[in-house]
This record gives C-alpha cells, sequence and structure tokens, in this order.
C-alpha cells in the first residue's frame, strides 16, 4: 500500500495556476476544486448555422462545483479575504455570485451577506445562498442599486466586498482562458461571452494576454461579448435604467467593469453586440435539445450571439470560435418549465405506456 493511497489530489485553480495568480506561500487556499471544465465540441450548432471548416466548443462553465463560472473567481476572493484577516464578505448579485460566496465562505467560518434584487433570482441560485448558510438580503430594486450599497456599506473596510470589483475576482476568473488555451493548444480566434457586470469578458482578456506574453499561445482571440436587448448598456453607450430580460444573470443596466469590456473588445478587435429574448430562447433551447449542454439563458445569449454574426456571414473558414456557457441549466428551474411541453400522466400499464410512446 503506497502511503498516498488516501490523499486527495488539490487541483482547484489556484494551486494548478499559482504562478499567474497573486498568491504566496502564506494565502490560505480556500477550494471546492473549481476550474478543469469540459472544452465541448460543438456537432449540431456548425451544422445548424451551416459554418463549414469552423469549430465551435463550449466551454462548460456549468460544471463548476456551485455551477457557474463565479466559482473561479471566488476561491481566489476568498482566500485573500481570509489571508487578510477578514470576518465578513459581502456581494450584491444576479444570483450566481451569491451562490458561490456563500459556498466558499462557508467552507472557512466567514460571514457572508449577500444583497439581491428581491423576484428577480432564479431560484436553484437563491435555494443556494440559503443553504450554503449566507445572511440573504433582498432589495426592492435591481441589481445596479444592490451593488451601490454593497460599496457604501463595504467601505470602511470592515466587510470585504466579494463582487468583481474586487480585483482577485479578476485574477481567479482569468484562468478560464488559460484552461481553453491548454486545452487546444492555443487560443481559439473567436471567443464568445455573454455581458453583464462586464467581469467576465474582462478577466478572460487579461488571461488570454498573460498567457500568449508567457509563450503558452502565439495567437490572440476577438473577444465578442454578448449583452441582452433589454439590458445592454455597453452596446447603446450609456446606462440602462430599468433592464429587463429573460437572462436574469445579465439584468444589469450599469456594469462596474464597463472599461474593462471597452479594452476588451476594442484591444483584440472584437465587438459587443446585444440578441433579443427570443433569440436567447432559442440558442437555450438549441444546445439543450440537440447538443445535450444544458446551460442558463444568460449563457445562452453567447451562443444566440454567434448565431447572429454567422447569419450575417461574419466568420471566415477555417477559424475556431469559443463559447463560455457560464451556467447550468439547472439554476432556473422556472424558466425551464416555461414551455408548453406536452405532459403525459398515465396510468400504470403498459398499454397506457403504449399509446403514450405512440403519441396518442
Ligand atoms: N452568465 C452568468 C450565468 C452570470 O451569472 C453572469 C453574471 C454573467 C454571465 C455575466 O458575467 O457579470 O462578469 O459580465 N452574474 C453576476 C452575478 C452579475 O451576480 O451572479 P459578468
Amino acid at each position: 500500500m503506497t502511503a498516498h493511497k488516501y490523499a486527495v489530489k488539490k487541483i482547484g485553480i489556484i494551486e494548478r495556476y499559482q504562478e499567474f495568480l497573486p498568491v504566496t506561500d502564506r494565502t490560505p487556499i480556500i477550494s471546492l476544486n473549481e476550474g478543469n471544465t469540459p472544452l465541448i465540441l460543438a456537432e449540431a450548432l456548425p451544422l445548424e448555422l451551416k459554418l463549414n471548416n469552423i469549430r465551435i466548443y463550449y466551454k462548460f462553465e456549468g460544471l463548476n462545483p456551485t455551477g457557474s463560472f463565479k466559482d473561479r473567481g471566488m476561491t481566489m476572493a476568498i482566500s485573500k479575504a481570509l489571508e487578510d484577516h477578514s470576518k465578513a464578505v459581502m456581494c450584491a448579485s444576479t444570483g450566481n455570485t451569491s451562490a458561490s460566496a456563500a459556498a466558499y465562505a462557508s467552507r472557512c467560518g466567514l460571514k457572508c451577506f449577500v444583497l439581491i434584487p428581491e423576484g428577480k433570482i432564479a431560484k436553484g441560485k437563491l435555494i443556494q445562498a440559503y443553504r450554503y448558510g449566507a445572511k440573504v438580503i433582498m432589495v426592492k430594486g435591481n441589481f445596479d442599486q444592490a451593488l451601490e450599497l454593497v460599496k457604501g456599506m463595504t467601505q470602511d473596510g470592515q466587510i470585504t466586498l466579494v463582487n468583481s470589483i474586487n480585483p482577485f475576482r479578476i485574477e481567479g476568473q482569468k484562468t478560464g482562458a488559460f484552461e481553453v488555451v491548454d486545452d487546444l493548444g492555443d487560443a481559439p480566434h473567436y471567443h464568445a461571452i455573454p455581458v453583464g457586470n462586464a467581469g467576465n469578458i474582462t478577466a478572460y482578456w487579461k488571461g488570454y494576454q498573460e498567457y500568449k506574453r508567457a509563450g503558452r499561445s502565439e495567437v490572440l482571440p476577438k473577444m465578442l461579448g454578448f449583452q441582452a436587448a433589454g439590458a445592454a448598456p455597453i452596446v447603446l453607450g450609456r446606462p440602462v435604467e430599468k433592464p429587463e430580460t429573460i437572462a436574469t444573470a445579465i439584468r444589469i443596466g450599469n456594469p462596474a467593469s464597463w472599461k474593462g469590456a471597452l479594452s476588451a473588445r476594442d484591444e483584440s478587435g472584437g465587438l459587443i453586440d446585444s440578441v433579443t429574448d427570443d433569440e436567447i430562447s432559442w440558442a437555450y433551447r438549441f444546445i439543450a435539445e440537440r447538443e445535450g449542454v444544458f446551460a442558463e439563458p444568460a449563457s445562452a445569449a453567447a451562443v444566440a450571439g454567434v448565431r447572429k454574426l454567422a447569419k450575417k456571414g461574419f466568420f471566415l473558414e477555417n477559424t475556431r470560435i469559443v463559447i463560455t456557457l457560464t451556467g447550468s441549466g439547472l439554476k432556473d428551474p422556472d424558466y425551464a418549465l416555461s414551455f408548453d411541453d406536452k405532459i403525459h400522466t398515465i396510468e400504470p400499464t403498459l398499454d397506457a405506456v403504449k399509446r403514450a410512446v405512440a403519441g396518442k
């Protein structure tokens, strides 16, 4: 029997990418083995979009420990908060950040306060915040208002802010780009990503640049960001006071990392565009029903964006496109059940099953 038979291999993003992250031997690593998510080759989508010789990959972040990409940033933010002897953390959230903050805080005994827009977050995310033991505070307002309140509450440094204006969040999230390059052997030509508070597009762009500088990749991708049409401040060039979209995760009217998103767009030669709720809905169903990948509506916004561009003949042949699917479809059961799927309830007999199978 070997000595390390029962040892647990540390495989979180901090251990994997320590040399690219602002951590030291004194940083307590709070991890749930986040990251290392699969890059899944799209099969139905390129056919549907008639894209010849173009490879599309889904970076499926819904398989992180709390079901979204936020875990990459949160392992860093919580580890650094602990290193700084913080006793409590706080965030505003459309749901995923609060789920992730609550989980990582629970793991190391930090108090966690989450401010969420009342009635506007997906049920799965709300359940997570409660069950991981956070103090959930509903705000009669939207995300942007909640974030302002969190900034006010954390100003004196007593409570650590863990939204993506905390730079350690961006540091952690940039590892998504590292993994893409590690898996593909180089960066893709295009990276499509949904944009809400704009932290993630900022983080991916930082990651791609740092990896190239370190000689790990030869090319840089063009960053393609997509906002929901009813919550598209960056596309419109002005804040949206009352953002609305079915993709509640990106229902944000005044993104904190607005500037970062513009840099990612302009430095990479990419674009930021909007997609309608109908387009998001189409993409949401398509990737689940045709690719077997169940992601939440906000994630589908990036797929919808790629479809919109493909229809205009935007993509050249022989290119690779990576789409970040930011969160799991299981997060939002109400939206998932909002379609008019036929419900077959039958008597427990073979005949009844046969009739149902035959569509009678
Ligand atoms: N996709 C999902 C599933 C998200 O939860 C978010 C953001 C985004 C995309 C957009 O990422 O904000 O970095 O541009 N959710 C935040 C939250 C706002 O509170 O969970 P972003």
